[in-house]
């Protein structure tokens, strides 16, 4: 049930009006429920007709997982759709919906991709929560998508945000397959290694997936295996990235953290070193501060890079703005005595809008 906020769209765009539903201060509740999966549909159909290019690129390249509705920016805050192969994941924030909807927005979708899909509905409005629930049938436990002609297991169900692969780095996957040719890549936090099976898949001499997360790396293996990848291109380190880091940097690991039981490693250089880190980590060789010191994180990362090498470095988080993290690794890079030649920013693709151009996952692709 509706509870609290209405979405009305007229020919001038958005209202928002606020009707307080649970306290009974509105008379024609019935209406306005009514109402509810008329607005969303148009919205989704808007969002359908935008992507229609990206749509045809996606049967073209055989991708088969990607974001059909995005939330605010389309027009319907705190929902978003996302295709991940043969299951259409609806996460809802603050928007409630019902399963009538949600089965309403799900043929829409199917009728206009001719595909049956199976349903998940994710509804996160309790903070720390989700209540995940199949609309119909349930999915078989393995399911697999396909990007860009490469297999990917994915899984709806994963406690995490993500099923398994996430959908606005493809753009950073793109970017790696298409320039690995012959690279050593470095692919630190490199969760389900969809970083690691596009450099591989793009002809690279090695990708070194480093995370911490045993689960997330057996997956990683399992997705170069089923794209027929494996040693010694491809290849996984299961422990702390700070520390890999430390030691591949020649920085060596210091103070309490040496009192420690670690796998000692010599200093190593990459061509291309990406470094796709989460918000926030704590690590005892150094945590991930992604806000207030992106620094402790890119060094490293930077004297791990061959002069002449390439980086794919990311900033995931929405309110840092690009400007001020570029001007943060220059002057990192210059402190060490390193110069960063160049800087492509790499805009997610369009299955990701943004209305101003300002996109929370930040890529840059430096030369350095
Ligand atoms: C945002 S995901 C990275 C996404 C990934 N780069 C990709 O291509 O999908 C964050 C990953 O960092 C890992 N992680 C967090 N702190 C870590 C640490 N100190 N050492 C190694 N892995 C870490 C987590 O296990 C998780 O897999």
């Amino acid at each position: 049930m509706i509870q609290n906020l209405i979405y009305v769209d007229n020919q001038y765009g958005l209202n928002y009006i606020h009707i307080d539903l649970a306290n009974n201060n509105f008379q024609d509740k019935e209406w306005l429920l009514s109402i509810i999966p008329q607005q969303f549909l148009h919205h989704l159909k808007v969002a359908l007709h935008n992507r229609e290019a990206f749509l045809e690129q996606c049967i073209q390249e055989n991708t088969t997982c990607y974001r059909l509705f995005h939330g605010a920016v389309e027009r319907w805050p705190s929902v978003t759709i996302d295709r991940y192969g043969d299951a259409l994941l609806f996460q809802t924030w603050r928007s409630d919906l019902n399963d009538d909807v949600v089965g309403q927005m799900a043929d829409f979708i199917e009728e206009k991709l001719h595909h049956r899909f199976y349903i998940l509905w994710a509804d996160r409005r309790k903070r720390g929560q989700v209540e995940r629930h199949w609309v119909g049938d349930a999915a078989p436990q393995e399911l697999m998508a396909t990007e860009m002609g490469l297999s990917f297991r994915v899984d709806p169900v994963h406690r995490g945000i993500d099923p398994l692969l996430f959908l606005d780095f493809r753009a950073g996957r793109r970017h790696i397959r298409s320039h690995a040719k012959g690279k050593k890549v470095l692919n630190l936090f490199s969760y389900t290694c969809g970083i690691g099976v596009a450099a591989v898949a793009g002809g690279a001499k090695l990708a070194l997936n480093v995370d911490f997360g045993n689960h997330a790396l057996k997956i990683g293996r399992s997705n170069a295996v089923v794209n027929g990848l494996s040693e010694p291109q491809f290849e996984t380190i299961q422990d702390d990235a700070m520390l890999v880091l430390r030691q591949f940097s020649g920085l060596g690991v210091r103070g309490k953290a040496k009192r420690r039981q670690f796998t000692k490693r010599t200093a190593r250089l990459f061509d291309i070193v990406v470094l796709d880190p989460p918000r926030r980590a704590k690590s005892p060789f150094g945590n991930v501060d992604t806000v207030n010191d992106y620094q402790s994180l890119f060094k490293p990362a930077l004297l791990c890079t061959k002069p002449g090498g390439r980086m794919l470095v990311t900033n995931n988080v929405a309110s840092v703005e690009v400007d001020s993290w570029v001007e943060s690794l220059n002057r990192c890079a210059r402190k060490i005595g390193r110069v960063i030649e160049t800087v492509d920013l790499i805009a997610p693709d369009s299955d990701f809008p943004s209305l101003d151009g300002k996109y929370p996952l930040k890529l840059a692709w430096l030369s350095v």
